[in-house]
Formats: structure tokens, sequence, C-alpha cells
């Protein structure tokens, strides 16, 4: 089993969209998923709670926790058979999220591209390289505006730190949040869509990140 948590300091940068439709393209691979949602504004329950109304799925187990209760949740997600627990934080670099952090095999990091947002990115990379959590997180730029400055601040921050950057990652698409609206992802609300192909081939990509830290973490420990 996986565990992925999706991090970073700057509200709105793309954290529950990314769980959500991650999820739901694991889901339609056939994966059993659960998130675990410690974000107190609890959007990913509240889409869970729209999607058992709506399209009458259970799948995913979406449990909101409290930090106490993350190593016991995960263990839980692990009993049944999850293949891949993606964790929804609030947006902070703080003890909440920095444990999330490194109770995760991988740690997603998704940026905008505003100055504001290369700012934050900045501190939540710092935060990590801090606790020491570096060598097992990926940035992924969400919804890129176009603004070349701004794509070559991220590119700089991702070198200096010695993080990947998945770029292109998740483009700037209305359907996303319509598909989320409707209790869906976008892989099943219309799966040959642009926006699908792009949450699928990101899927891909992590998928790949975090085996290699896999391997990474298998041969220092060799
Ligand atoms: N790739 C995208 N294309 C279009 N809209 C997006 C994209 N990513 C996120 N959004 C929109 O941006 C807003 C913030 O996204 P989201 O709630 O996922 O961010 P967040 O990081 O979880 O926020 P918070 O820090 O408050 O938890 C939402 O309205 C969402 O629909
Ligand atoms: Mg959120």
């Amino acid at each position: 089993m996986r565990v992925w948590t999706v991090l970073s300091q700057k509200g709105g940068s793309g954290k529950t969209t990314l769980v959500l439709h991650l999820a739901m393209a694991a889901i339609d691979r056939g994966k059993a998923v659960s998130i675990i949602d410690l974000d107190t504004q609890r959007s990913a329950e509240k889409w869970g709670a729209l999607r058992r109304l709506k399209v009458k799925k259970a799948a995913p187990a979406i449990v909101p926790a409290l930090l106490h209760d993350i190593d016991r949740m995960i263990e839980a997600a692990r009993s049944a058979d999850n293949d891949l627990v993606l964790i929804d934080t609030p947006p902070a670099t703080n003890n909440t999220t920095l444990r999330a952090g490194g109770v995760a095999d991988m740690i997603i990091v998704p940026t905008r591209t505003s100055t504001l947002d290369v700012d934050a990115l900045r501190d939540t990379l710092q935060a990590l390289m801090d606790a020491d959590k570096l060598d097992r997180t990926i940035l992924v730029l969400n919804a890129p505006n176009g603004d070349k400055a701004m794509l070559t601040g991220i590119e700089r921050l991702a070198r200096d730190y010695g993080t990947p950057l998945l770029s292109p990652g998740l483009a700037d698409s209305a359907a996303l949040a319509s598909s989320l609206g409707k209790g869906k992802g976008i892989v099943e609300q219309s799966r040959n869509s642009k926006a699908a192909e792009n949450v699928i081939t990101l899927l891909d990509d992590l998928v790949r990140h975090s085996r290699r830290i896999e391997r990474t973490r298998k041969r220092e420990n060799a």
C-alpha cells in the first residue's frame, strides 16, 4: 500500500482537487483507495457526502481525522487491503502537515504560478528541508497561467532544493471543479476529455516517481 500526502503552505493551491481526482483515477484503474482528511475545512469529506448522495457510491472511503489518529487510520486502511491512501491536509507547514508528510511514502506539493504562490512554495520547501523530508517530495504545477517568469522561479526553486517538478502538471480546467460538484472525478465524469487524460497521465507520473523513491529507500536500507 502506498501513502501519499498532498501538502502546501499556500491555501487554494489545489491540494483537495488533486487528492480527489487522483483518487478517482486510481479507482478507475481498479485500485482500492482511501482518503484521510486532515483539513478541518473537511472539503474532501464534504465531497464524499455529496458523492454518496448524488452518485450513490461509497468509494473512495473518506475518513476525517485528527493528527493523533493518523497512524491508526493508515493501519486500518492497510488492513482493509487498500492500494493507495491519499492524505489531504490544511494549508500550512506545521506539526500536523509535516507529520502527515512524515508518515507518507511520497509528499506531493502542488503550486500555482503567481508571485504569492512562488513565495509560499519557497517556505514549504524550506520547512520540508528542515524536517528532512525533501527526499520524498515532488512538486506538481497546478493551473499554470503562462507566466514564464513565475515558471522560471518555480524551476529554480525545484533545482535549488533538489526536488523533481512535474510540469506541465495539472492544467487549468473548469471541468475539474464541475465534475467534483456532481460528486464525481473528471475520469468518471468524462473519461475521454483532455482534463481526464491529464489526470491519468499525472497519476502515472506520480506512481513512477513513488516507485523511484521506494527503490532509492530500499538501496539505502540494504
Ligand atoms: N487545475 C485547476 N483548474 C481549475 N481550477 C482549479 C484547479 N485546481 C484547483 N482549482 C480550483 O481552485 C480552488 C482551490 O482548489 P482546492 O480547494 O483544491 O485547493 P486547496 O489547496 O485544497 O485549498 P485549501 O488550502 O483551502 O484546502 C477550487 O475552486 C478549485 O476548483
Ligand atoms: Mg483543500
